[in-house]
């Protein structure tokens, strides 16, 4: 496994004093960063934060496995059915191990689609069910709470829609991915005797792709999730490590923090080189904005901490965004997201018309070109005064994706403890959600749809 973060264009020497930071200045951080590694260890060994524990559990990447090969064959496409953490990873994972959807293939029982009903816009869901043959699509509904709206309306959708012709069958077909003895998704899988795949108490959604929420659903689309999980393990070894040359999730955090607390750099720009990482780039916009987009510090004083984090794709978006990236207001930090080998060079054909545009390109490649534009990217932000830095992947396969998404979660639990934030709650999205219970009529939330009303009734007011 190799994964390398590159630093240097962070550097006040190459983007100025008032963007970068100094070599000085990291050195000093230098015992932070050690205490927030040692401070994030200690919780995670007291078992209260489990994601770096994944990697290590054989026997759930066994039972993932067995179930998948028993049900495998009977199926042309894994639908799941879930919202946030709970469906970006699955999402994360078949982009980044298969290329995004257009690009595919034809589906099969061997190979078969992955469909992800994470939103309840209605005309989405009536068209993605008439995309699929209800006698030859396997379920995976996955919630942790067990009791998300988007997800139990989704549910009962797909479940009415099994059952018209499954009948008595239907049970068969679905999988629940929740919190074991808890929540209304376990007891309803106990009592249809769904199969069931637990999720541990102490993984957040958005932490949790190496958790049954993301393996499940690798499993039956034939990812290979022993090796996924054998990258992670690598880079988990590391991002134990003291010594910032080794542990690049601890450097790169450092780096973030700086740019960030001390330039202004307030917009995180993950930008990938490689269309097989757009999926994780969205699944790093909620990771990041989520765990680190905080009203309180850990001590309760008010700090309405966060860095916005924004998904960009190279080299699509430097004829969309790099205007702006360039010239716009200068409080962002770039993450160039490169792959050193794809699998396919693109072999740019020799032929010459005549046209220096053309011959120009003739008999090079599509993985030079890639590669030219990222670097003449970053070199052109760097003549701006833009800092921005790389992550670099060797190929985007099991053993890399594995390593990279957990070399992300370390480095946004050590984001946490450097800003001195819980990174693993989310208080900010419940009352929306409480609004919404209130305004669907869900037993306990009137409270809830009485403070909705006098909303709506102060805003006709104004
Ligand atoms: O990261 C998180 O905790 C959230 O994004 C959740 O994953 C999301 O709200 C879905 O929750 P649940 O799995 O309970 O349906």
């Amino acid at each position: 496994m190799h994964i390398q973060f590159d630093e240097r264009n962070l550097l006040a020497e190459m983007v100025g004093k008032q963007n970068g930071v100094t070599r000085a200045e990291i050195g000093r951080a230098g015992s932070k960063a050690l205490k927030a590694l040692k401070s994030f260890r200690k919780q995670s060994e007291q078992g209260l934060y489990g994601f770096p524990h994944l990697p290590f559990q054989a026997k759930v990447v066994q039972d993932i496995r067995k179930y998948a090969s028993e049900v495998r064959g009977s199926y042309d496409t894994v639908c799941v059915i879930g919202i946030g953490g709970s469906a970006l990873g699955a999402w994360a994972l078949d982009c980044g191990i298969r290329g995004p959807h257009p690009v595919q293939g034809a589906f099969t029982p061997e190979h078969p689609r992955l469909v992800i009903l994470d939103n309840v816009d209605p005309s989405f869901t009536q068209a993605a069910l008439r995309s699929m043959d209800p006698r030859r699509t396997q379920v995976v509904v996955i919630a942790k709470s067990g009791g998300t709206a988007e997800t139990v309306a989704t549910f009962l959708i797909v479940h009415e829609w099994l059952e018209q012709s499954l009948g008595r069958k239907t049970a068969g077909r679905i999988v629940a991915v929740t919190t074991e003895g808890k929540g209304d998704l376990f007891s309803l899988a106990q009592s249809q005797r769904y199969r069931t795949f637990a999720i541990p108490e102490n993984i957040g959604g958005r932490f949790s792709v190496l958790s049954p929420v993301g393996l499940v659903p690798a499993a039956l689309i034939g990812i290979d999730i022993t090796r996924l999980m054998r990258g992670a393990a690598e880079m988990t070894h590391l991002c134990w490590q003291p010594s910032l040359e080794e542990n690049i999730a601890l450097h790169a955090a450092l780096c973030h923090w700086l740019v960030w607390t001390r330039r202004g750099k307030s917009i995180q720009v993950a930008f990938p080189y490689s269309n097989h990482l757009w999926g994780t780039a969205f699944w790093f916009r909620q990771l990041w904005a989520e765990s680190l987009g905080k009203a309180h510090n850990r001590a309760g004083a008010m700090v309405h901490t966060g860095q916005t984090p924004v998904a960009a794709l190279g080299t699509t978006d430097q004829h969309s965004q790099v205007q702006l990236y360039i010239e716009g207001p200068n409080d962002k930090v770039f993450s160039f997201w490169a792959v050193n080998k794809f699998s396919s060079t693109g072999r740019i054909p020799r032929r010459r018309f005549g046209q220096p545009a053309f011959d120009a390109l003739a008999g090079q490649s599509l993985a030079k070109l890639i590669d030219a534009e990222r670097r003449a990217t970053a070199a052109a932000m760097v003549e701006y005064g833009r800092p921005n830095c790389t992550v670099t992947l060797d190929r985007v396969d099991e053993i890399h994706l594995g390593a990279f998404l957990q070399m992300m979660e370390f480095q946004t639990a050590f984001m946490g403890e450097l800003l001195d934030i819980n990174a693993f709650d989310q208080e900010g999205v419940e009352l929306g959600k409480k609004f919404t219970y209130g305004l669907m009529g869900r037993k306990g939330f009137e409270k809830y749809r009485r403070q909705f009303t006098a909303y709506e009734r102060k805003r006709k007011t104004v």
